[in-house]
Order: C-alpha cells, then sequence, then structure tokens
C-alpha cells in the first residue's frame, strides 16, 4: 500500500532532524553540507596500477602484519648488528612507560614506519630485517629534516623571510638528495602552522602570520621534496604537520588548546595545509592541541570532513608523537582502548610512539566495538604511500652515504641565509649609513655569546647536523679582517643567559679599539622549537645591560640579532644604528653574514612575522580586524586623552608592530608610483566563480631611487569593504622579488582572481561578494600607494 504524502514528509523530517542531530553530535560543523573533492589530491597515490597491489597485498596480511603497518618506533637503544653489542634493540616509550622491541617486530613485519633513525647502516638493519619477513613489506623511515639534513639553511621563519619560493624548492629537494643516501624516504616537513604569537617557540618551524606566504611556502616544499614523482631515488614523502591550528595555542604556551570559528579557521589556519595538500603532499601529522574542544588527533571535522572529502586528500595521516595516548591526557579517552578507537576512526592511520594501536585494535576487534573495514583502509593508505614512493623495488638507501655538509651545496645555503636577513634599521652615522661597512672601517669588534657559537647557528631543528661543518661569523670574519688588512677584536661578552657580567669590561675594552662594532646577540637555538615558550621577548639573560654598555662608548655599532621569532627590541630602534634580524643562518652563517655586512650582496629579506613593541601586544598581525572605534589619526604614542580615550587602543604602547610585516631595508632604495587596476568594476556573476583566475591586473611601477643594485619583495595586499561579515584591513594577496640596477624600473603586475578575491562566509562557503575593494602595492604591509575597484551586483 501506498504511504500518504503527510507521512512520508513526515519520515522525511525525522531522518533530516535525526541526520542534524547526528552530525551536531559529531562536530557541531559537520552539518554545513560543503562540496567534496572530485579528483585525487596525488595522482600517483590514486594510480589503479597501485590499488592493484595494495588489494592483492591486503588479501594476504594477517591482523598483526596489518597492525604493524599502523605502528611507528624509534630505535632507541639501538646498535647495529655488524657491531659489538649485537642486536638488541629497543625504542624506548617513556611516555608510555613501555619498551618495544623494534629489530623484533621488523622482524616479524610488524613495524610499519620507524621515525628519526639516522643512518644508512642503521636503516638497512631494521629494513633488512623487515624484507626478510613473511611478505617482505619495507619499513618507511621518516625523520625530522625540516631545514636541512647535513647541509643546513636557515630555520623556516627565516626562510619564510626571503619570500623566495623558488629557493625554497630547490633547497627542500637538496635535503631530500642528501637525506635519501641514508635511507630517509619521508621527511615530518613542511610545518605550516600559521602563528601570529611570538611567544609560541614553533613559530620558528614555520612561515609565520601569514597565509598567503605560508601557502606559497607550503607548496614549495612539497615540490621540493617530493619532485614531480614520488618513485624518484632522491624523492621523499612529505609530512604536512600540524594538523590543525596549532600554531593558535592560548596565550603562545606550547600544547596549548586552540578555540576559533570556522571563518576563522578556514582563512587564517588552513590554508596552508590545504596548499600543501593541492601539491600532492602524501602524508600529513595530526595536531597535539584541541580545537574547539576536540583534540586533533580524535576529529573527525578536521580528518574526514575537510581534509578527505573537501580537499580529496589521498595520502594517509601519522599522529603526532604519542598524541594517541595524550587523547587520555585531554580527558576525552579514559582507556586506551577508547583513544585508539577515536583517533583512528577520527583518521589517524598511523600511530607514532603510543604502543596504543598495536595493543588495542586486536581487543577492539574482537568486542566489535571497530569494524575491519577501518583497519583495512588505513592500512591501505599506508601501503599506496609505500608503492608510490618505489620501497618495494627499492627498499635500501642508494648511493654514496652523505655523512658532513656537502661543500658543493654551500653555495645555495649561503644564498638561503644571505636572503633570510632583514635589515630592520640602518640609520646614518657621520653622515652614512652604518651598513655596508665601508673601505674605511680598519678594525671591527665582534662582541656576543653567539659569534662563534657553531652549534647554535643550526638552528632548534638541525637534520643531522655536525658543528664542526659550520662557518662560525667570527671565522668568517676573522678572514675578511685579514683579506683587507684589518684586525678583528673578538669578545664574548655574556652566555645568552646569564647574569654575570664578569665579560663586560673586555668587551669595552675591544670596543674602544675598534672603528665599528658587530654584537650578536639573542636566543639560543632551543629557545624556540618545540616547547620553547617564552613570556618575556627581550634578549635573554644580561644581553641588554651588555648592549647599553657597547653603545655607551659612542662607537656606531651593528646589532646582529639571532632568534627564532620576534623579539621586542624597542630600546635598540631607539638607540642602536644598524639592526638586523638573521634568524640561525645554517651551516654558512658566518659566510651569508659577512657578505651582507661588507655589501657584496645587499639584504632584500622581508619579515614574515610582526615584530612587537610589548610582549602584551601578542598576539600581534597585521591582518588585524576592524572594531567599531577605530583609532584613526590619534597619535598612539601619547597617553589617552579626551578624544583619544575610548578607543581600540592601549593606553601605554601604540597598536602599530615595532618592525610590521613585510617590512625590510636594503642598501638602497625603492619607490613605487602609478598603482591602477585593469578594471573599475567586476559583475559579481563573472567573480564568483570558483575557477575563476586573472579578474582583474593590479599594475605599478617599482624603482630602485638608491646608488646600488638591490632586490626588493613588492607585495599586494587588498581590503573589500560592505562584506557580510567583517574583513582584515589588510590581506597580502600577491608578491613578487625584484632585482634592480640604481635607477632601473619595472613594471609589476599582479593577478587577482577568486582565490584572491573571495573569503568564507557564515556558512563556511569560500564566495565573492558585492564589495568595494582597496589594493595597496608596496615594500611592505603599510604600503601606501593604491587603487580602488568594485564587484558590482
Ligand atoms: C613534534 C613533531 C615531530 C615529532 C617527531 C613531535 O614532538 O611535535 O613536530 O615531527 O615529534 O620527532
Amino acid at each position: 500500500m501506498k504511504r500518504s504524502t503527510t507521512s512520508i514528509l513526515h519520515s522525511a523530517m525525522w531522518l533530516f532532524a535525526a541526520a542534524l542531530l547526528v552530525g551536531a553530535q559529531a562536530h557541531a560543523q559537520v552539518v554545513r553540507a560543503l562540496p567534496h573533492a572530485t579528483a585525487p589530491s596525488n595522482a600517483q597515490l590514486a594510480s589503479p596500477d597501485i590499488e592493484r597491489r595494495v588489494d592483492a597485498l591486503l588479501k594476504r596480511m594477517t591482523l598483526e602484519e596489518k597492525i604493524g603497518q599502523l605502528v611507528q618506533y624509534n630505535d632507541q637503544g639501538f646498535s647495529a648488528p655488524t657491531t659489538a653489542n649485537g642486536d638488541k634493540v629497543l625504542a624506548a616509550n617513556p611516555e608510555t612507560r613501555t619498551q618495544v622491541d623494534a629489530m623484533a617486530l621488523a622482524r616479524q613485519g610488524r613495524l610499519g614506519s620507524m621515525l628519526n633513525v639516522i643512518g644508512a647502516e642503521k636503516t638497512r638493519a631494521f629494513q633488512q630485517a623487515a624484507m626478510n619477513s613473511r611478505l617482505h613489506i619495507p619499513i618507511l623511515f621518516g625523520a625530522d629534516v625540516i631545514h636541512g639534513y647535513r647541509t643546513i639553511y636557515p630555520v623556516p621563519l627565516g626562510l619564510a623571510a626571503s619570500w623566495d619560493t623558488a629557493l625554497v624548492q630547490q633547497l627542500s629537494h637538496m635535503a631530500a638528495t642528501e637525506a635519501t643516501t641514508a635511507g630517509v624516504k619521508w621527511f615530518y616537513s613542511p610545518m605550516v602552522d600559521i602563528s601570529r604569537d611570538a611567544r609560541w617557540g614553533r613559530s620558528t618551524e614555520g612561515a609565520g602570520e601569514d597565509p598567503y606566504l605560508g601557502s606559497a611556502m607550503a607548496r614549495a616544499y612539497v615540490r621540493g621534496y617530493q619532485g614531480s614523482d614520488l618513485s624518484q631515488p632522491d624523492s621523499v614523502a612529505a609530512s604536512v604537520k600540524h594538523f590543525a591550528a596549532y600554531g593558535a595555542a592560548e596565550a603562545g604556551r606550547e600544547y596549548n588548546t586552540t578555540d576559533m570559528s570556522d571563518i576563522r579557521l578556514r582563512q587564517v589556519y588552513l590554508p596552508p595545509y590545504k596548499a600543501a595538500v593541492e601539491a600532492g603532499a602524501a602524508t600529513m601529522m595530526s595536531s597535539f592541541n584541541a580545537l574547539n574542544g576536540v583534540p586533533a588527533t580524535a576529529d573527525p571535522y578536521l580528518m574526514d570532513e575537510i581534509l578527505r572529502k573537501e580537499w580529496g586528500f589521498d595520502g594517509f595521516v601519522v599522529s603526532d608523537y604519542t598524541a594517541v595516548m595524550e587523547l587520555t591526557h585531554h580527558g576525552i579517552a579514559l582507556d586506551a582502548a577508547t583513544a585508539t578507537k577515536k583517533a583512528l576512526e577520527a583518521g589517524v592511520d598511523v600511530d607514532m610512539m603510543s604502543h596504543f594501536y598495536d595493543t588495542q585494535i586486536p581487543r577492539l576487534l574482537a568486542e566489535h566495538k571497530l569494524s575491519m573495514a577501518t583497519v583495512d583502509e588505513a592500512v591501505r593508505r599506508v601501503l599506496r604511500v609505500k608503492f608510490a614512493l618505489g620501497l618495494f623495488e627499492h627498499p635500501y638507501a642508494q648511493g654514496a652515504e652523505v655523512t658532513h655538509a656537502v661543500d658543493a651545496h654551500r653555495p645555495l645555503v649561503r644564498r638561503a641565509a644571505e636572503e633570510s636577513f632583514v635589515l630592520l634599521r640602518n640609520a646614518p652615522v657621520a653622515g652614512q649609513p652604518v651598513l655596508p661597512l665601508g673601505d674605511k672601517v680598519r678594525s671591527v669588534a665582534l662582541i656576543g655569546p653567539l659569534a662563534d657559537a657553531a652549534n647554535e647557528m643550526q638552528g632548534a631543528w638541525g637534520g643531522a647536523t655536525q658543528a664542526s661543518d659550520v662557518v662560525t661569523l667570527r671565522q668568517a670574519l676573522e678572514r675578511r679582517m685579514q683579506q683587507r688588512g684589518g684586525r678583528l677584536l673578538f669578545a664574548h661578552g655574556t652566555d645568552v643567559l646569564s647574569d654575570s657580567s664578569a665579560g663586560f669590561d673586555a668587551a669595552v675594552q675591544a670596543v674602544r679599539q675598534a672603528d665599528v662594532v658587530v654584537m650578536a646577540l639573542g636566543e639560543s637555538a632551543e629557545m624556540s622549537g618545540e616547547a620553547g615558550s617564552r613570556a618575556h621577548l627581550d634578549l635573554p639573560g644580561n644581553q641588554q645591560q651588555l648592549l647599553q654598555n657597547v653603545v655607551a662608548t659612542g662607537k656606531p655599532v651593528v646589532l646582529l640579532v639571532f632568534s627564532g621569532r620576534p623579539l621586542v627590541l624597542d630600546w635598540a630602534a631607539q638607540h642602536v644604528p644598524a639592526i638586523m634580524a638573521v634568524w640561525f643562518p645554517g651551516t654558512e652563517a658566518g659566510n651569508a653574514l659577512a657578505n651582507v655586512l661588507f655589501g657584496d650582496v645587499a639584504p632584500s629579506g622581508k619579515l614574515p612575522m610582526s615584530f612587537p613593541r610589548a610582549v602584551g601586544q601578542e598576539p600581534l598581525y597585521y591582518a588585524q580586524f576592524p572594531t567599531g572605534r577605530p583609532a584613526g589619526d590619534a597619535d598612539l604614542s601619547k597617553p589617552p586623552g579626551g578624544a583619544t580615550r575610548f578607543i581600540s587602543r592601549y593606553i601605554d604602547v601604540p597598536n602599530d608592530a615595532l618592525f610590521p610585516f613585510g617590512y625590510g631595508l636594503s642598501y638602497t632604495d625603492f619607490a613605487y608610483s602609478n598603482v591602477r587596476v585593469s578594471r573599475r568594476t567586476l559583475p559579481l556573476a563573472e567573480a564568483n566563480r570558483p575557477e575563476a583566475r586573472s579578474l582583474l591586473t593590479v599594475t605599478a611601477t617599482l624603482t630602485n631611487t638608491g646608488t646600488c643594485e638591490g632586490t626588493e619583495v613588492a607585495q599586494l595586499y587588498v581590503r573589500n569593504l560592505g562584506a557580510s561579515v567583517e574583513q582584515p584591513v589588510r590581506r597580502l594577496k600577491g608578491f613578487q622579488r625584484v632585482t634592480l640596477k640604481p635607477g632601473e624600473s619595472r613594471q609589476l603586475r599582479f593577478e587577482l582572481g577568486f582565490p584572491e578575491l573571495s573569503f568564507y562566509n557564515v556558512h563556511s562557503r569560500q564566495v565573492v561578494e558585492p564589495t568595494h575593494y582597496t589594493a595597496w602595492v608596496g615594500g611592505s604591509s603599510q604600503a601606501t600607494a593604491q587603487a580602488a575597484f568594485d564587484i558590482e551586483p
């Protein structure tokens, strides 16, 4: 019998309500039915050939062998079987108080991947064991190669200051060519977490505060690592991390919770991960933090809904180190079994170091709390990557192992360091800017704890670094001064973290004998990176005091700031004529610094993260939102009074950055003029199409108005007014590096299409709306030359 229309309607309404309820329980945002991806994110991973091989292999695997593909251990306690200690191999996991015999697991075909096993001999020993196991499934070796394997380039935040994506791609490929000779086929990189809070130590590992720059960098790393074909001997799989929004840790405190609107998530934090997926990234790492109350490692909204369904990600997801176990600390799983179920069902395929998947999956299956299909799907994802990497054909390291910095790679990492330096100030002393150091400089005093600190130059995440490979600033300047027939006077001054002024006198004495002073101050490498959050952002220890004593001598001072994050340099900005942010520059640190100090190369770096005036401004970023009480033209350097009180401001410090995003000087000057748009109006129907590119062109003239050749990073920013949700006061939407001779001009062109003009609305949809746009072109986020256009309904 036919049911009545009313009853059909009732059932439909009930089903709809039930679906909403289920969706709301899983995650409030899942109910938004957003378009799903139609194309694979990586064609190699979607290859039918690989699928056939995966199918065939999966059919032959026991449950134990399947679970083996889903666990990852390190080699703690390892010594290769060829050494005196035999093959007693223990992977210790202190966090979960368990020990695993990684070599025994490898022999039984129950160890899918390993982390941070460095060296051809070690990887070969484990791989041999795995290849002799029943099904001969190779181990995938992953490592934290973040800014170089043996030949080290600047920390990622410094590299981002180059705004040179071609360079980043070259360096990433270079790192892959080195590490693959040791058997490493998987990098836990790039770290693409947006960081807008300099207190967060891991700011050093990413590209800074901006999603557009961050996305460009993310693509470059992935392309460099993976090449055009994962199966090439010098290609590695990228692991994009940490998914997601880890960089928004509250108060900049490491591992802290994050909470934000879906608009902010999609507009600011997700774009670099998405860009990496679109570039074909083969794997992703889930993050430690909770996002809106759900730990990322157990969040189906992030990993299933967004990553897999919306973006079409074909790779696998690995948890961060013991992150599955940490679900119990988050309090959303009271036992190992629940943590395992939540992580695996949410989409974490590989358990890094928790020792939960191998102990819990059999039980969960036996108790029918987990489906075999879920396990099989995770195994498939891992196997696809292994096949695509060609690991079954070539499981061992190939070629001569790289065990030291490679001489042939030094020019590239030197150039990278030179491009990463950001000249923040270069005031005249006796009518001449202090930098570059001219011919009249006969003696240089080099002062500070970072002047001769080889190890520190390699940053928080140098791969398999060796301090002896590094050229320090002291070594480079000694050579340089000798060549010039001059003199270098060196004094350590103080340690990075010290309250002893025992070295101050010697430093001041050296300074008195010199024409000019170069001070190498800042943080030690380990003060940033993981677990490197700081509540103070000044020069650590008593370095500020040393700086003041040196400046008090009246000699011209160049302050080189080594750091993994923006520091508060307000005193220096008023009293030190030349300041340059130099991050941690890598193996060629000293040579690169000498080249820039003496003007062989003009600085061209631009800040990827705002430098605050005071810690209390953090999180600080240029793409701020408007308020109902804008500061307008009020002079915020003065205490409030009358009309300047009830506006959005601090009473004790201006709102803006001391050195803003995008800012950086050179030894020459650049001028921007003739900013024009190719069209004044654009119909909405034409603009509001995701596939629309090059809808409008912004042009401008860039001129080198100074006296030497230089490279400028020209930047395009937009703002739109009148949208359904408020928009940032500026957003970066284009950039290019341009090298010009003195007096030379170049016409710049920036194309704007849907990706640049769109934003996320309250329904989490990326849209263009009929709004009024301003476009600025200039040398920082404070660019002034502008043009306007409208999107018309
Ligand atoms: C870090 C990751 C890293 C992993 C493996 C974790 O503690 O958060 O960035 O890749 O360890 O070393």
